[in-house]
């Protein structure tokens, strides 16, 4: 989803510094975000100089000090709290300007941890975007108990000015809003699945053709990541302790096997 992020603020004419962890992931996450430019150019969603612009306006480095002058940092590591809490201890010393808000695209971490990481929790916030990012138009905006209403403020109006998207408002409890009420629905989808009920296939052909969802739940899985979906129903069922939220076993076994979906190639479905 970082690549996606990068992408919207650099089409929205903003100087963006892409902080990677190697000169690997840089190459990984210029190539997505050239293929997606190249596919909303081909789909007539901008032009050719829109997307050359947006690539001369995007730099990607691997060290961290990059990010001092940065007004507005939006963390999107890998959904795993220690690092995330991690990243943003980093993030604290590193920025110079108090002001400059520390936002991250978390789907399973408290906003409230990551603000304790910090010296300025009251600059602390959720931007949770949804895949994919450039196509999705809506932001939740996730404060914590420390958040200074200034900073949800400037943000909201960031994310609405700036990247013409549209936002909620929505608690710092585990899922936010949209993911609480998603995820019980796909680990529905699995476990029908994982009792022999119906098919992949049919599951997704159901709720496309039948609900005219733009693409089936295991799809959407797949799409997300399995290991995204765990993480997340993982931190609803931690939270809640309701059972409609507890990851059903074949997710689980998915994820050790590392089928995590479309980025690795196969998950409910296969991935040429
Ligand atoms: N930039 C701008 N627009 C783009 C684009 C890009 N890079 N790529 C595609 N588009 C536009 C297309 O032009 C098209 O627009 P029109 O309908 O106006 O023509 C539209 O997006 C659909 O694109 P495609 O025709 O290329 O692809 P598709 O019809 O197969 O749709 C999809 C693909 C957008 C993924 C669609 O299936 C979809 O919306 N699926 C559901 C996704 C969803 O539910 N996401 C939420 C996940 S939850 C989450 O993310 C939160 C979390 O924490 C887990």
């Amino acid at each position: 989803m970082g690549a996606g992020i990068a992408e919207i603020c650099a089409l929205a004419g903003l100087d963006v510094v892409v902080c990677v962890t190697s000169p690997a992931s840089a190459e990984r996450g210029r190539a997505r975000i050239v293929r997606s430019l190249d596919h909303a150019l081909r789909k007539g969603k901008l032009t050719e100089q829109d997307r050359d612009g947006a690539l001369e306006r995007l730099s990607f480095t691997a060290d961290l000090d990059a990010l001092a002058d940065r007004q507005i940092v939006i963390e999107s590591v890998l959904e795993d709290e220690a690092v995330k809490v991690q990243v943003f201890r980093a993030l604290d010393k590193v920025v110079d300007d108090q002001r400059a808000i520390l936002a991250t695209n978390t789907s399973a971490t408290p906003i409230m941890k990551l603000g304790r990481a910090t010296e300025r929790a009251g600059h602390v916030v959720g931007t949770h975007f949804f895949n994919p990012a450039p196509v999705l138009p809506l932001v939740e905006i996730v404060p914590s108990l420390l958040t200074e209403e200034d900073t949800v403020t400037r943000i909201a109006s960031f994310v609405t000015e700036k990247l013409g998207k549209q936002v909620v408002r929505s608690p710092d409890r585990a899922g936010f809003m949209v993911n609480a009420l998603l995820i019980p629905y796909l680990l529905s989808a699995i476990r029908m699945l994982e009792s022999g009920f119906a098919s992949a296939e049919d599951i997704d052909s159901g709720m496309r053709l039948g609900c005219a969802h733009p693409m089936g739940p295991l799809r959407l899985v797949d799409m997300i990541g399995l290991d995204v979906i765990n993480a997340v129903a993982e931190s609803l069922h931690a939270e809640f302790r309701e059972p409609h939220y507890s990851p059903p076993p074949l997710l689980l076994r998915m994820v050790d096997a590392g089928l995590l979906g479309k980025k690795t190639g196969r998950g409910f479905h296969e991935y040429a």
